[in-house]
């Protein structure tokens, strides 16, 4: 039987819609969320990323604010514009978009945006409450993402092995300590797994749950996957198609469509984590605005 597919797409959707009578209770107390999202330089794919978080910002009724500086742009510029953020009250989260030029070190920049307003969950303070299985911590929206849907397409995490394939600050080892924490889409036995993981195949056959960001397009084949699991791709990949008006279609790092033969479920790319992770960064955003209201 073909895999059921796990669309984030629908689930994104329905968790702004639960969003949205939130914020407008929010705003009626006098707070309306607001994020401000800081980009330096002008690479084309994040100029996109930082466009589509506003503009989700706005069709759920949050205030957005954008500041884009030069490329050639200081660290002390670049801090002192998330200083005057840290200070505005009608800000509630803040993320500089990663990566920042090389002439910038992202560990400062990600330990002067102050603790409260980190919607990313990249300050050091964060990622150790996450890590401790905190639930003060802000969690990244990338695993956060995936960690709602697995919850919401009804996939029971707890004692199952969950593999994961990636180890990077942003989404492996973040979703590690989510899948690790104890309660409801937690409590799983966690394997992560890397570029020297010896025989990586005969890690990922052992798991139910199959997480993979690796960053590679169709690395994991049928034969890497047990039959019957749940498979998350949150990879994103180009690869050429002059069939496309672009001369490209994006892939994940599964083989969607011989995967789909084997697994339970699938999330399909695109479609899939990626519209769940802007949600996710909303969800941040109103937590962080509901510490704001008396
Ligand atoms: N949909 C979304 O919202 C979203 C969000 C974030 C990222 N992504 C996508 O997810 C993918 C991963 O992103 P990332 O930022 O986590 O990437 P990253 O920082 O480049 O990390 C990639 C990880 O994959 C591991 N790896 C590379 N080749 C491997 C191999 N052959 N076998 C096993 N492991 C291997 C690396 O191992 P080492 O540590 O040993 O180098 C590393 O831990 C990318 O395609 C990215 O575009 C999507």
């Amino acid at each position: 039987m073909p895999a059921k597919i796990i669309s984030g797409k629908a689930i994104a959707q329905e968790m702004r819609e639960e969003l949205r009578p939130e914020i407008e209770t929010l705003k009626a107390k006098g707070v309306t969320p607001g994020l401000a999202v800081v980009l330096v330089g002008e690479d084309p794919a994040s100029q996109v990323y930082v466009r589509m978080k506003g503009k989700a910002c706005e069709a759920v009724g949050m205030h957005s604010e954008t500041v884009v500086l030069p490329a050639a742009a200081t660290q002390d510029e670049l801090l002192a514009v998330i200083d005057r953020l840290n200070n505005d009250a009608a800000i509630h989260g803040i993320l500089c978009q990663l990566p920042v030029p090389d002439h910038i070190e992202e560990a400062a920049v990600l330990r002067a945006i102050r603790v409260e307003k980190d919607v990313d969950g990249f300050h050091p303070e964060n990622v150790g409450k996450v890590a401790s299985g905190d639930p003060a911590g802000f969690r990244p929206a990338t695993p956060y993402g995936v960690q709602q849907m697995l919850i919401r397409s009804g996939v029971d995490t707890r004692g199952a092995n969950a593999v994961i394939v990636g180890r990077s600050n942003i989404v492996g080892r973040p979703m590690a300590s989510l899948l690790l924490q104890r309660g409801e889409g937690g409590d799983a036995t966690v394997t992560v797994c890397h570029s020297r993981t010896k025989d990586l195949g005969a890690v990922t056959r052992e798991a139910d749950i199959l997480i993979v960001a690796i960053g590679k397009a169709d690395l994991v084949t049928r034969d890497m996957v047990k039959p019957g699991a749940v498979v998350i791709d949150v990879g994103v990949n180009r690869v050429d198609d002059p069939s496309k008006e672009k001369g490209y279609r994006l892939v994940g790092d599964v083989a969607f469509d011989e995967v789909s033969e084997v697994a339970a479920a699938i999330t399909p790319v695109p479609g899939g984590v990626g519209p769940m992770t802007i949600t996710m960064l909303l969800y941040n955003t109103v937590q962080a605005a509901r510490q704001w209201v008396l």
